[in-house]
């Protein structure tokens, strides 16, 4: 199974991440963190600071932190960094955080093919019972609840938006699943918060209308 979450920044997309893997070590499921943006120490703070230690899960040998410079980096060098890890832990789960920083490093020429291998790598990856967890930055305004096409969502079905919106002088967030392949799935808008144990989920948002558009209002119940 792959799930994308696409939010834009500061939404807690490296949260859920951080905390989809400590889920996984917990249930005895090693995991993969391929980051693009910062360096595995910085990456590995953050985490620290929810209360996760990446690095004593990593000298266990439950899970690896891999960081990708893709511009340093051929297509078949990252790829084989990623699978080697995966190997190396036994990953049951991984995590690419985030889409948005491995599309920003790779040269346009390269992007397409590199995509290609992608696509094919977490296909054989899922294939074998692995779960993969992608993070996109959504850059589209918030007050669109529009999943722009985007050159990587055809890397997976299964999608989950976070957004933000205003309320009482607060910019808050809300989270939605946005499709799910062939099942069911809740169209709850709910808000939720990040702490410093991780993502809380709350209640859907019933009693306000136009939370899509950012700026809501109190919902008038039609009937009396
Ligand atoms: N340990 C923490 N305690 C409290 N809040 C945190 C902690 N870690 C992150 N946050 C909050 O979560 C927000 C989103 O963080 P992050 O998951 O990095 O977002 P994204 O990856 O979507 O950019 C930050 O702006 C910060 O306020
Ligand atoms: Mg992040």
């Amino acid at each position: 199974m792959r799930v994308l979450i696409a939010g834009p920044v500061g939404s807690g997309k490296t949260t859920t991440a951080v905390q989809f893997i400590a889920e996984g070590v917990k249930h005895k499921e090693p995991g993969v963190v391929v980051i693009f943006e910062e360096t595995a120490p910085k990456y590995m703070d953050q985490a620290k600071a929810l209360g996760v230690d990446l690095e004593e899960m990593s000298q266990q040998g439950l899970v690896e932190v891999v960081y990708v410079r893709p511009l340093d980096l051929s297509m078949d060098e990252t790829l084989y960094a990623i699978e080697s890890a995966v190997d190396k832990v036994g990953a049951k789960r991984v995590v690419l955080d985030s889409i948005s920083g491995l599309e920003a490093a790779l040269a346009p020429a390269f992007k397409e093919d590199f995509l290609e291998s992608l696509y094919r790598l977490l296909g054989a990856l899922t294939g074998a019972g692995v779960t993969i967890l992608l993070t996109v930055e959504a850059t589209e305004a918030y007050n669109q609840m529009r999943f722009t096409p985007h050159p990587i969502s055809f890397l997976t079905h299964d999608i989950i938006l976070q957004r933000y919106f205003e309320i009482d002088g607060e910019l808050r967030t809300f989270v939605t699943v946005l499709k799910t392949r062939a099942r069911a799935h809740s169209h709850d808008l709910r808000a939720y918060d990040v702490t410093s144990s991780g993502v809380v989920v709350g209640k859907r948002l019933s009693e306000f209308t136009g939370i899509i558009t950012a700026v809501p209002r109190a919902h008038t119940p039609t009937k009396a």
